[in-house]
């Protein structure tokens, strides 16, 4: 191949490169598609510059390629390699921990009687509300360089914890900083509707929707802080009717939707999603039938958040077996928070995906690349090994991609590459 494309890496005899190319990498993976992943043995990677310029197998890329003086090359023998991890649902940015509730909910609390005594995201909130954006970029650091080790190299991250708008916008300032300065990318969502400030409940609800939509959302759009807006729509939180009104405002001033859904009580919020054209909706824990239809049936992406499911000690997960089977696209995400789910590792998610919703191994990496890029709108851009996208890419230290879920709560990333470059490497 001479067509005077400079290569400047080479990722060679790959015992497995798992592309996630199988359709072109320009659209997800419904259902039973989820497990078409591509798998090259003996395979090989060619980046340009920031880019995937070619891969194929090792013998023939060698053959085709021009390779300069100064090609880097990674010999990948007896590895694993796949496009770099997206998680597509993350709060990374929040004042202290919460192992206090933890404990109570060991005994016998739940997270929303907790919640209703003033602990749950009220409590972060009081505590991130006194943040300056210094404070939030240097607390939410350590968290995204522990995400890239473990080979995720974009993240969605989501205001929620500051609940004014001075303190949501100190958020989103951070997160955009964050995204300038580290080199996972961070996708901005607007969380204001995350929960009621205490200083509008009992009463001035309604006040506090009015100043979502009449001040906050209007400085996020018009700054271009986030990219999506997303609602706790929840019993207790925020009603179907509210949620509704907030995110059609939303979408009027061009934002895309995310939904935190039928997380503990079933109420709708599923089918709001898919009526409301959203991007995805997330948690779904407790989905209904005529949710997951309508799910199946759309484009709106289901978000399945495992690891809260096992922290919250719950017992119970999505239904993510119904939904692919329904021809669902299944994207999963670690919903990285101080309360319900504070683990940065989203291969760990991957093996409960497999263990505790029956995901196979294709599958929940089809829910963390391509599907989860998706959940994102990064699609066009990162989720496969596609020439043309950005080479965002991980060696594992593993000869097949079954063991990545397998080994669980290891980490077994060896190398992440992010536009081209090394970003992580084992020691
Ligand atoms: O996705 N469910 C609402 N929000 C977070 C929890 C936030 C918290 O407890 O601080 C979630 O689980
Ligand atoms: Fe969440």
């Amino acid at each position: 191949m001479d067509n005077g494309i400079k290569i400047d890496t080479l990722i060679v005899n790959a015992s497995e490169l798992v592309t996630l190319d199988t359709y072109g990498g320009r659209v997800p993976f419904h259902g039973k598609k989820m497990s078409e992943i591509g798998i090259i043995e003996n395979g090989a990677v060619a980046i340009s510059g920031e880019e995937i310029a070619a891969y194929g197998g090792t013998h023939d890329l060698l053959s085709e390629l021009e390779i300069a003086g100064d090609t880097r090359i990674t010999d990948a023998k007896n590895r694993t390699v796949t496009p770099g991890l997206i998680d597509p649902h993350t709060h990374p940015i929040f004042a202290g921990t919460r192992e206090l509730e933890f404990a109570m909910r060991i005994r016998g609390k739940s997270y929303m009687e907790i919640a209703a005594a003033g602990g749950g995201i009220l409590n972060t909130a009081k505590k991130t509300r006194e943040m300056t954006l210094e404070d939030m970029t240097s607390v939410s650091a350590p968290f995204l360089d522990r995400m890239l080790s473990h080979g995720t190299t974009t993240i969605e991250a989501k205001s929620g914890y500051g609940l004014s708008t001075e303190a949501e916008l100190t958020m989103l300032l951070a997160i955009r900083y964050l995204n300038q300065i580290k080199r996972i990318d961070l996708i901005p969502t607007f969380l204001g509707a995350h929960e009621f400030p205490a200083e509008y409940r009992g009463g001035g609800e309604d006040d506090y929707i009015d100043l979502i939509i009449e001040k906050m959302l209007p400085i996020v759009a018009e700054r271009k802080l986030a990219r999506f807006c997303d609602v706790f729509c929840e019993v207790g939180v925020f009603d179907i009717e509210q949620t509704r009104k907030i995110c059609l405002a939303a979408k009027e001033l061009g934002l895309k939707i995310k939904l935190h859904a039928d997380e503990i009580e079933p109420m709708g919020g599923a089918e709001l999603g898919v009526e409301l054209g959203a991007t995805s909706v997330d948690h779904i824990v407790e989905i209904s039938p005529g949710g997951i239809a309508a799910v199946a049936g759309s484009s709106t992406i289901a978000t399945l958040l495992p690891g809260t499911s096992l922290f919250l000690g719950k017992g119970k997960f999505a239904p993510a077996r119904d939904l692919i089977d329904s021809g669902a696209i299944v994207a999963l995400a670690t919903d990285f928070n101080p309360g319900s789910s504070p683990t940065t590792n989203l291969p760990m998610i991957m093996s409960l995906g497999c263990v505790a919703m029956k995901m196979t191994p294709d599958e929940v990496l089809a829910a963390t690349t391509l599907n989860a890029a998706f959940a994102v709108s990064q699609g066009e851009k990162v989720g496969s090994i596609t020439v043309g996208k950005q080479a965002d890419i991980v060696v594992w230290d593993v000869p097949n991609h079954n063991l990545i879920p397998y080994f669980y709560g290891e980490s077994l990333s060896s190398i992440v590459i992010k536009k081209g470059k090394i970003a992580w490497r084992k020691d």
